[in-house]
């Protein structure tokens, strides 16, 4: 399949499904999209890609169908789903599908998100979702990870992070910790990706730039991050 990829959410109750907002994620280590693939190097949130028609798409010809064959087979399913498209000459195929958020898509998912998540979950896992709806704000959303460096090949453990509450004085900004301990005090890393230093901002142009200021503010040499998240979107805009 040739086209660009798009992570694409809904919650489900089994029967019903409700599309949150969409997203894409930079999978490879190196910029430009290069390198070997990793758990994913930064987000944004929306992927204007992903348009109206796309996305009724998507959900009457991937997720609609899904569901109803699960629930058909005896083996509803509630939760959330996450199908991973190929955005096609054709159309959106699928990829594959994961019974989760994506990491990092779920980060900037997070800060848009205007309505409490507690209760769309507890409807989606216990009840009925056909009256769910949720706000989301017009907003871009970025995330930007940090990683040890030698991820995803073989990294230090244990290096120490400062300067993040400097990072995080602007109150659109927002780091999301993955692998990190705290020890008298320190900050320490003890993960490949270690930090999702994620911003909202009037447009994507604004997200990034709060979220590469806030990772300026991050002093932990061991680290390294991609330069160019959101590089297909900013070249539309
Ligand atoms: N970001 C890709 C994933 O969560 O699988």
């Amino acid at each position: 399949m040739t086209g660009e990829e798009a992570s694409f959410f809904v919650l489900t109750d089994g029967v019903n499904a409700l599309p949150l907002a969409t997203a894409q994620d930079h999978k490879r280590v190196g910029e430009g999209d290069t390198g070997p693939n990793t758990g994913g190097m930064g987000a944004y949130s929306p992927a204007k890609i992903v348009t109206p028609s796309l996305l009724e798409d998507t959900m009457r010809r991937i997720i609609q169908p899904t569901l109803t064959a699960m629930a058909d087979k005896g083996t509803p399913y509630r939760g959330v789903l996450y199908a991973g498209l190929m955005l096609t000459e054709d159309g959106p195929k699928l990829v594959e599908y994961n019974a989760r958020f994506g990491d990092p898509e779920c980060q900037v998912l997070m800060l848009r998100l205007k309505s409490d998540l507690v209760p769309a979950l507890m409807a989606t896992a216990t009840g009925d979702i056909s009256d769910l709806d949720l706000e989301w704000f017009d907003e871009d959303a970025m995330t930007v990870v940090m990683a040890a460096k030698g991820y995803p090949g073989s990294y230090s453990k244990g290096t120490e992070i400062d300067g993040l509450d400097a990072a995080v004085a602007d109150s659109d900004t927002q780091i999301f910790h993955a692998g990190t301990r705290t020890e008298d005090g320190k900050t320490l890393a003890v993960g490949g990706r270690v930090l999702n230093v994620t911003s909202k901002g009037q447009d994507l142009n604004a997200a990034r730039d709060k979220a590469y200021a806030a990772l300026k503010k991050i002093d932990w040499e061991e680290g390294f991050y991609r330069r160019d998240i959101g590089w297909r979107a900013l070249d539309e805009i």
